[in-house]
């Protein structure tokens, strides 16, 4: 058994955003030629703890070295103000030729930049009439650090980054810290969601909001929303948009603003595309001019399982992770 905690993780994964793209959209790809196995994310909530819960994300990614395994993921809000990270994980590989299980790895951070990655590449998937050179990120914690890492490795024009929280402090120590990563990009605190909607054809949501409480009113025509965190939008939004996902399936559950859409109107045509589906494509595809585009991917497992296994795969070749014989038995 090989165990990989964070710091390995971080050390193999620090730099190799093109690696990650590459798997991710790979992995898109895959999915969308019916090469994966993925049964529905399992949901564990707790009583008396509404905002909590652990999701267990299995998969099979049916790639010409087959990957199988699990996420297993918390979400714990309350973290925030004991200091902790809200999100924590573990990620198991298994064998496709025994079923054993051969590696564990710290979680977070590989959930964190696939999920960044895969909005990345759906943003460049999908061209605009002039190329962005800002994003707004609604909702500053780990998500949209990552996002900006990845935007800004795929789409090398952007130059300005407006944030937004509810809570000030936070959005003014992610500005803070995007400025010393990044120096040379423009970074301004937004007073408002709708100002922050409104600074940028691209943005992104990634807050921890359970229930909508944003419109696109305030975007400008032809923007690109980025919904990570899948419950900000109401589903009037969502239903005027152009919407793409990364299965229908799987994002018409759980409360997401395109459940409740589909709840409203009794099917899921709304729905346009996937991000396989664009990836996939010969030619990236153009955004639609006149209205919003929504991006609502809701997680999928191979995602996870595809970075995990680069992950392994990089930190064997340098010898990184602690080996632990005996954990299996015989
Ligand atoms: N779709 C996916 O594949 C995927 C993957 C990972 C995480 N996520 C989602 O991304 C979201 C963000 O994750 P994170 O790890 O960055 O969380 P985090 O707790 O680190 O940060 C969330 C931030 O959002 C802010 N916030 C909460 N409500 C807000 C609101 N209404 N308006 C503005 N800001 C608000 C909080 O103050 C906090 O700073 C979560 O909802 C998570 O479930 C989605």
């Amino acid at each position: 058994m090989l165990i990989l905690g964070a710091d390995d993780v971080r050390r193999v994964l620090d730099g190799a955003e093109q690696e990650v793209l590459a798997a991710v959209r790979q992995a898109y790809r895959l999915h969308a030629q019916g090469r994966t196995v993925l049964p529905h994310s399992v949901f564990l909530r707790f009583p008396d703890q509404p905002r909590d819960r652990i999701i267990g994300l299995p998969g099979y990614l049916g790639d010409d070295t087959p990957v199988a395994g699990i996420k297993w993921i918390s979400s714990f809000p309350g973290n925030l103000e004991k200091g902790l990270e809200r999100a924590s994980a573990a990620v198991i590989l298994n064998s496709t030729d025994t079923g054993m299980p051969e590696a564990v790895l710290e979680g977070s951070v590989i959930s964190a930049r696939r999920t960044a990655a895969g909005a990345a590449a759906a943003a460049a998937a999908l061209v605009p009439a002039t190329a962005d050179t800002g994003v707004s990120l609604i909702g500053c914690g780990v998500i949209n650090f990552e996002v900006l890492r990845f935007l800004l490795a795929a789409l090398p024009e952007l130059s300005s980054v407006t944030v937004f929280d509810l809570d000030g402090a936070r959005a003014a120590a992610f500005a803070a810290r995007c400025a010393d990563r990044w120096p040379t990009l423009k970074v301004t605190v937004a007073g408002t969601a709708d100002e922050a909607l409104a600074a940028h054809p691209l943005v992104c949501l990634a807050t921890t909001a359970a229930a909508p409480h944003l419109t696109t009113d305030a975007c400008r025509p032809g923007t690109l929303l980025l919904h990570l965190s899948l419950r900000d939008l109401t589903p009037e939004s969502v239903l005027s948009a152009v919407n793409v996902v990364d299965d229908p399936d799987h994002v018409c559950r759980e409360a997401t603003s395109l459940h409740l859409a589909e709840q409203a109107v009794g099917h899921r045509e709304f729905i346009t595309t996937t991000i396989g589906d664009l990836l996939s494509a010969e030619a990236p595809a153009r955004r639609d001019e006149d209205r919003v585009t929504v991006v609502s991917p809701f997680g999928l497992g191979v995602l996870d399982l595809a970075v995990a296994d680069l992950t392994r795969r990089r930190a064997q070749a340098l010898g990184l992770g602690t080996r632990v014989p005996g954990f299996l038995p015989g």
